[in-house]
């Protein structure tokens, strides 16, 4: 007999059928003349509830059913007459594939906190919690890959591997086959990176934007959408070392083209989850934020606030609200200034604009009044900044001196400068966080949730 996923047990016509199934014990309980199993496969949060009439099963046959262990059973699917469920399966057979020993099983008892599961996160993904988070972060990347390809974006693959620092901020993770306890050195007495294996210093990559930039200039409109590294030493709920960003690149696209964009591309995502992944969303709102639903409703029926970073600042300044980073125009907007904007001023998202070039990439189009470039962050509640973009600066001029003025090596850059050598033209693209969308449309608080092997400063266990 074929198998049946869990999920499928659920669609009309199934009751009265024999069925197949696999999966792994949540629970078992009983009596000695019928014993209940709830059974999951991962393929939905809904576990299927087996009926074993013992009157058919030994005592010794059970006893390897416990928590955690894999079984396979066949029977029929009848109407459920007990609560919680719809549907259950009258065992005709049962097969133990593995067993999980109660006393070393780390997930034996229900109700472990998140803190706990993240030191089991070898484990974690069978947990209704996990599951349903990978469950909507796999659907949240499909829906992204089906905005783009729907509105003729190329999905672009840019290296992991570089040697250019795209947002300057120097914290990069290096990538070398020298021994590090015997490095060849140079007559200067610094280390020889000719010997390496690229003969020349390189890096994991911190954003596929620059190498993004070739592709829209070439095929008009690209995305990318894979892993990048961050070297920083922040231990926030909402940094990762490794996390996913997908990066669209438009040629012919403006600051306002770019948020319009950006604007419905995340409204898309959020919608596509709250479709396809009601059940899962649901589980989260009850088990974690009863908010939830509301607030992903709310982002997708309203209009995101445009204002500038000066306005920005303004409206900080005359909160009246004593700030841990007090507010003055030309710092970078901490988590707290840019939460009380969107949560408490507005409430609903926010897309700053014309951010001082002093604290942006050098990449970014330089506004009339010389002090201002054309940035957008777009603030999302409980959040904060869940998209960085801007403008491009397309002309070559302007774009070196930027990169003399921050003192950029030159030489790495000169293949991006050939973009604006050679048929240039306005554009504009953004990065969007992919973890920082998981965190919001699943209502978890801490990003090491939403990944299934989070990488943060000291931790790369599993
Ligand atoms: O603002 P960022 O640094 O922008 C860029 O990398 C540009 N090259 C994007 C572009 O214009 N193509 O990063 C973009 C987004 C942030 O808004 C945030 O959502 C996420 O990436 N992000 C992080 N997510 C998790 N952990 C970190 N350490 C992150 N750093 C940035
Ligand atoms: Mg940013």
């Amino acid at each position: 007999m074929k198998r049946t996923k869990i999920t499928d047990l659920f669609s009309p016509g199934m009751i009265g059928q024999e069925v197949s199934v696999m999966g792994w014990v949540r629970t078992r309980r009983g009596n000695k003349h019928v014993q209940f199993v709830a059974l999951n496969d991962g393929s939905t949060i809904r576990n299927i509830q087996i009926v074993l009439d013992m009157a058919r099963f030994t005592d010794e046959e059970l006893k390897a059913v416990t928590t955690g262990s894999s079984i396979h059973v066949t029977g029929r699917l009848v109407e459920s007459m007990g609560k919680g469920q719809s549907a259950e399966i009258q065992a005709d057979t049962l097969k133990v594939f593995g067993t999980a020993d109660p006393e070393s099983y780390p997930l034996q008892k229900k109700g472990h906190t998140l803190e706990f599961l993240r030191e089991k996160a070898h484990l974690r993904p069978r947990t209704n919690t996990f599951g349903a988070v990978l469950r909507i972060r796999s659907a949240l990347a499909f829906a992204i890959h089906k905005f783009f390809q729907e509105r003729g974006f190329f999905y672009l693959n840019t290296p992991l591997i570089t040697a250019s620092d795209c947002e300057g901020a120097g914290a990069m993770f290096q990538v070398t086959t020298l021994d590090l306890n015997d490095l060849p050195k140079g007559e200067d007495g610094r280390v020889d990176y000719s010997a390496d294996f690229f003969g020349k210093p390189t890096a994991l990559t911190v954003s596929g934007q620059l190498e993004g930039e070739l592709g829209a200039t070439a095929l008009g409109a690209i995305y990318t959408f894979g892993p990048t590294f961050r070297a920083e030493n922040s231990n926030t709920p909402r940094h990762l070392s490794e996390f996913w960003m997908i990066e669209p690149e438009m040629a012919f696209y403006d600051i306002t083209d770019n948020m319009d964009l950006a604007e419905a591309f995340i409204k898309y995502c959020i919608g596509y989850a709250l479709e396809h992944c009601a059940d899962d969303i649901e589980f989260l709102a009850k088990m974690y934020d009863e908010d939830l639903p509301a607030r992903l409703r709310g982002v997708l029926e309203s209009e995101f606030v445009r204002l500038t970073y000066t306005e920005g600042i303004d409206i900080l300044k005359a909160s009246g609200r004593k700030f841990e980073f007090p507010v003055e125009w030309g710092v970078d907007l901490q988590s707290e200034h840019e939460r009380f904007l969107v949560e408490e001023h507005f409430g609903k998202p926010v897309i700053l604009t014309d951010y001082p070039k002093d604290i942006k990439a050098f990449y970014m189009k330089l506004n009339d009044d010389g002090r201002t470039v054309r940035a957008m962050d777009v603030l999302f509640p409980k959040i904060g900044e869940i998209i960085g973009g801007s403008e491009r600066e397309e002309s070559y001029d302007k774009l070196l001196g930027r990169i003399e003025e921050m003192n950029i090596p030159m030489k790495d850059m000169w293949w991006y400068l050939d973009t604006r050598r050679f048929g240039t033209v306005p554009h504009s693209g953004f990065g969007l966080g992919f973890e920082r969308l998981v965190l919001f449309v699943t209502g978890m608080t801490n990003i090491r949730d939403v990944i299934p092997f989070p990488r943060t400063p000291g931790n790369a266990e599993f």
